[in-house]
């Protein structure tokens, strides 16, 4: 018996699933959604009103992403929410490249190399979307949710501590 549904519940996103096909040639996708449907969640917040601000608006990019996928059942999609996924990352990486660099902050390169990883492996899985590659979209997806839910309360939590240590805590 078919355990699409779980499994795509467990992995945290969509699947595809091939076990209907003696009933219909063409494949099944199960949408991601419930509770795995990406939101910007309270602890995200990190009291730097226009670091907050550019994450909720990374979020929801990653969101329009995900409905794109949910949507779009096997068409090809364009690539127009990658592209605006990859020119906001650039974006908002640069602002807190320019926080990082007033503040002194001493893990400043380390930051800074997450970015560029994020960047590259985002403009890597557009070219593959382009390509034509089936899965590049939901790689993508799986990449930035994982990458967002972690970098975000993690690593540009300890930028705003130290912001806020420097006395630049409060919103720019
Ligand atoms: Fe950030
Ligand atoms: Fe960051």
């Amino acid at each position: 018996m078919c355990d699409g549904r779980k499994r795509a519940q467990a992995s945290g996103g969509g699947i595809e699933c091939g076990c209907y096909t003696a009933l219909k040639p063409a494949r099944i996708r199960i949408p991601f959604g419930g509770k795995n449907r990406v939101r910007f969640l309270e602890e995200y917040k990190l009291g730097h009103e226009t670091l907050d601000t550019q994450h909720q608006l990374l979020f929801g990019l990653i969101a329009e992403l995900q409905s794109e996928i949910d949507t779009a059942l096997g068409r090809a999609a364009s690539t127009d929410v990658l592209q605006r996924l990859f020119m906001y990352a650039v974006v908002h990486f640069a602002t807190e490249d320019e926080l990082m660099m007033m503040s002194d902050y001493p893990d400043t390169l380390a930051h800074r190399a997450e970015h560029e990883a994020v960047l590259a492996n985002v403009k890597r899985l557009e070219a593959e979307c382009q390509a034509g590659v089936p899965s590049a979209r939901e790689e993508t997806l799986r990449f930035m949710k994982a990458w967002a839910s972690g970098h975000v309360p993690g690593v540009d939590r300890g930028l705003v501590e130290h912001l806020a240590k420097r006395g630049r805590g409060a919103a720019r």
